[in-house]
């Protein structure tokens, strides 16, 4: 698989090791920085990182930020990113299944590295589910997208 892997300057160190990780099992990487630990926002590799999923350069993605959460924000305003903060082997396999989930999200300064790892594996490795609820609810979130492209508040 292509996978993207991007993170800020608090998720620095995490994609050095989880790139290594992802070599390791024979994925080819796009690395969109950063890349060191100077401070960058987190918004800019989000998008960037995002967009390659979003237009079919890569099959998934993986962000990380010091919370995950922040990076995540921004990769889902990436039309069909469907970015997920993980923070155990559990949630990586759920959101996998259930939600068809194309990018990872990890917070670096609440899980450790070792977890990180571990997470990762399961992401890459877990198959979306099939089965037609799951399916019927992402159909759904597509449609939220859809109907957000123009203001319709009223
Ligand atoms: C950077 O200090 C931090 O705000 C960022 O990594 C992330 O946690 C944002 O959500």
């Amino acid at each position: 698989m292509k996978i993207v892997i991007g993170s800020d300057h608090a998720g620095f160190e995490h994609k050095k090791k989880i790139s290594e990780l992802i070599a390791s099992l024979g994925h080819e990487i796009i690395d969109i920085g950063t890349d060191g630990e100077n401070s960058v926002d987190y918004p800019d590799y989000g998008e960037k990182g995002a967009r390659e999923v979003s237009c079919g350069s890569a099959e998934l993605g993986v962000l990380i930020c010091g919370t995950g959460i922040g990076i995540s924000m921004a990769a889902n305003k990436v039309r069909g990113i469907r970015a997920a903060v993980c923070w155990n082997e559990e949630t990586a396999s759920l959101t996998r299944q259930h939600n068809d989930a194309n990018v990872l999200c990890i917070g670096a300064r609440f899980v450790p590295i070792e977890e990180a790892i571990n997470i990762t594996k399961v992401f890459l490795d877990t198959p979306a589910s099939e089965d037609a609820r799951h399916r019927r609810r992402i159909e759904k979130i597509s449609s939220i997208e859809e109907r957000s492209r123009s203001c319709d508040c009223k």
